[in-house]
């Protein structure tokens, strides 16, 4: 049986949240520490079911890592060779992060391995990960192709330089990894700037690593010395806190210790463009990322057009942004957004579906999606279609509709932010 909530409408919310631990940062932390040299310590480290894929991963190829089921991990790392073919299928869950990212260190292993996951994960495209790496000389075999479970045979790489044909993180993050194993030096160009957490971790780890503009280069065969790492607050997990406080009458809300990584704020950028009063505070610096306190107030939105470089910028908020754009003054387009189609779910189709059930007036886009602005959100019987971004969307749905969300397969949440509920209650 899925598990079901019902979230009733709430004003006055007031409060200090900390957000867990960045879900892209977490991963990077377990992938990377495991092939440095020494021992990498992590604090702050997502507990969700996604990053513990990962850890889960590297544990089958005999990495030793303690604190499994809490926020503060240690990894032995084997260094880059030391890894070993894991005697099972790795298994992914829902996590794509982890099947692309872990796919380009796979592709440096001179030994079998395959990886499956989730009925969700086992659709997504693998062919953008697939194609660079078979370049490199890597062997993968698919499913019609391409999709997981995916067989790697790696070892012996060779260098590449690669354009990538969709702006992903994920894709220039597999080939820079890879890249560790190849001989020379290999370059990525992506379409426009991706999140650039593995570029600033490698380099905080002593990879030979420069990005200029849109190309990344990497060299081959660095030492990687473990050191420690304290995972920034998710700023994807804050987003729903952020509009929460926008759009609850008399609410004031300060959410803390942020990660507020430039190519990650798009949503702040986003929500002041509507007319958000969100404050930055206390910006600081902490293992190579910036971080930040984020202060958030109810405020009137406006509606506005949303496309190109931006879009990357705030992928995974594309939910919770078309919920604040149901309350603007006017209608919000979101444009450029193709890649939302191949999410956990197709979430141009989901959040026009779940909102529409809701109340909310919206037009799908091959692209995108058109969001009138002034709806009054009835509530009512909604679906996460096992998708954690768009169950968290439907639960802040609930506190500003006229009945409360009733919001069914809730499990997904767990992926990235378990204490997502318990947070929601205490504000
Ligand atoms: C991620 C990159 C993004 C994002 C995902 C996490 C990462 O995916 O949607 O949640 O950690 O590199 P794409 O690279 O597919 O856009």
């Amino acid at each position: 049986m899925s598990k079901i909530t019902n979230i009733q409408p709430k004003s006055n919310l007031k409060g200090e949240i900390y957000p867990p631990g960045d879900k892209s940062i977490s991963h990077r932390s377990v992938m990377i520490g495991s092939i440095a040299k020494g021992i990498t310590e992590i604090t702050n480290f997502l507990n969700g079911e996604d990053c513990i894929a990962t850890i889960k991963a590297f544990e089958k190829m005999g990495v030793t890592i303690e604190g499994k089921g809490t926020r503060n991990l240690k990894v032995y790392g084997v260094g880059l060779d030391g890894l070993k073919e894991p005697d099972d299928v790795l298994d992914m869950g829902n996590s794509g992060t982890s099947t692309r990212l872990i796919a380009g260190i796979l592709a440096g292993q001179p030994f079998y391995s395959v990886m499956t996951g989730d009925s969700s994960l086992r659709s997504r495209p693998m062919k953008r990960v697939a194609d660079p790496l078979r370049l490199m000389s890597a062997k993968i075999y698919g499913r019609k192709g391409d999709l997981a479970p995916l067989a790697i045979i790696g070892g012996n790489l060779k260098a590449i330089d690669y354009q990538t044909p969709v702006a992903s993180a994920q894709i220039k993050s597999c080939i820079l990894l890879a890249g560790l194993y190849a001989d020379g030096e290999t370059s990525v160009t992506e379409i426009a700037e991706s999140r650039d957490h593995t570029e600033r971790m490698l380099r905080s780890f002593g990879a030979e690593i420069t990005s200029n503009g849109l190309i990344h280069r990497v060299k081959g065969r660095p030492e990687l010395i473990g050191h420690r790492i304290n995972v920034p607050g998710d700023i994807s997990s804050a987003a729903y806190f952020i509009v929460a406080g926008l759009l609850c009458p008399d609410s004031e809300i300060i959410i803390k210790n942020v990660g507020v990584n430039p190519t990650r704020t798009g949503i702040i950028d986003a929500l002041k463009e509507m007319g958000g009063q969100i404050d930055i505070q206390n910006l600081r610096e902490e293992s190579d990322e910036p971080v930040a306190d984020i202060y958030v107030k109810s405020s009137q939105l406006k509606g506005c057009s949303f496309s190109g470089d931006i879009i990357v910028r705030m992928i995974d908020e594309i939910p919770i942004l078309v919920l604040a754009a149901t309350q603007a003054e006017d209608e919000t387009t979101i444009r450029d957004a193709e890649e939302l189609r191949v999410k956990e779910s197709d979430r141009i189709a989901t959040t026009v579906t779940e909102f529409r059930k809701i109340g909310a007036e919206l037009d799908e886009l091959e692209d995108g999606i058109i969001i009138a602005g002034r709806s009054i959100l009835k509530g009512g019987d909604c679906e996460s279609h096992g998708d954690h971004r768009m169950a968290m969307s439907l639960a802040i749905a609930g506190l500003i509709s006229e009945t409360g969300t009733i919001i069914h397969n809730i499990e997904c949440v767990n992926t990235s932010f378990p204490e997502f509920w318990e947070i929601l209650s205490s504000i």
